[in-house]
């Protein structure tokens, strides 16, 4: 089999950058949302990036037009049937997840791999939700997805190898750099990088030093290219606290115990960039 075309099912700020980069690679894309109304978003914030990288002359306003003409919107999930590969980008939510997973499922053809993009749930239990769970893969991109390199892969226990292989594949296609890791929670990137936020975190709620005291800390002293709480920000606080929770339970570790002020912000719907608030404000 050849992976052509690509549903990336979930437009939000990975999915649209998911969609951008399978179509800048020869890739058909069917980008899908709920409603049109979040299709029409992440099909305006790719034309804004593509826009961007014609203003840089990286690429002809004729390419622009090619990538953008690739993408096809959907809110309609039986338009799954049409793809090789369904990628997920939907929210961090176990049940969301695997009641998506249960209905591609039955809508998809039967050759179709379903990947997700989950920063941290368990790949094993998605796959459960399915009856073709030899087809169900993590195929996990960093934000933001045109920049970063790295997809982290993640079997899951009955993953085949030839459906992890062509997902391999399909990740050095879009010039990514794939690293191969097992089903274990918040995988390798999160449960490095998310323990550091927490205690960027805490050491703001501690009153150790104001937020951007601590993002010039780990800058200037650590060659960081973006603080933590600036990274937390850019994350969204919603994610950032639903993978703590899942590193919490997974390992049932205290030293995973979600920052109480990360929980405030969160229910004060200060989410970060993407609310115009978090530790920082936006305009
Ligand atoms: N989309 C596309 N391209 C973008 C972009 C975006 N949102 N933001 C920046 N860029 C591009 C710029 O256009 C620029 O491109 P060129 O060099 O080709 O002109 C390049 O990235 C550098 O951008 P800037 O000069 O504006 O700013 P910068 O040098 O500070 O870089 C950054 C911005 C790439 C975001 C950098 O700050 C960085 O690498 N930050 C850390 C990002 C990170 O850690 N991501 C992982 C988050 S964790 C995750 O995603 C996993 C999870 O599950 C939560």
């Amino acid at each position: 089999m050849k992976i052509k075309t690509v549903m990336v099912a979930g437009a939000g700020q990975m999915g649209s950058g998911i969609a951008q980069v399978c179509a800048m690679h020869g890739y058909a894309v069917i980008l899908h949302d709920l409603k049109e109304e979040f299709v029409e978003r992440g099909r305006q914030a790719i034309a804004g990036q593509l826009q961007k990288l014609v203003k840089k002359r990286r690429i002809a306003v004729t390419d622009m037009e090619q990538y953008l003409g690739r993408i096809h919107s959907s809110v309609q999930l039986k338009n799954a049937q049409k793809a090789d590969i369904v990628i997920e980008a939907a929210v961090e939510n176990i049940e969301i997840k695997k009641n998506l997973f249960a209905q591609l499922d039955e809508l998809a053809a039967e050759h179709t791999i379903l990947a997700t993009n989950t920063s941290s749930l368990p790949i094993t239990e998605i796959a459960a939700a399915t009856k073709r769970s030899e087809k169900v893969i993590g195929m996990h991109f960093m934000n933001p997805v045109p920049v970063m390199k790295l997809v982290e892969i993640i079997r899951g226990l009955a993953t085949a190898e030839d459906v992890y292989r062509l997902v391999r594949e399909m990740a050095v296609s879009l010039e990514k750099t794939p690293v191969e890791v097992n089903d274990f929670p918040g995988f390798v990137s999160n449960r490095i990088l998310m323990p550091m936020i927490n205690e960027a975190i805490y050491t703001v709620y501690e009153g150790v030093a104001s937020p951007e005291d601590v993002d010039q800390v780990m800058k200037l002293g650590m060659n960081h290219p973006m603080g933590p709480l600036a990274l937390a920000d850019f994350i969204g606080l919603d994610t950032c606290l639903s993978i703590m929770e899942t590193l919490h339970s997974g390992f049932g570790d205290d030293k995973y115990r979600p920052c109480p002020l990360l929980r405030k912000y969160v229910k004060a719907g200060w989410l970060g960039k993407k609310t115009g608030r978090g530790f920082y404000t936006y305009d």
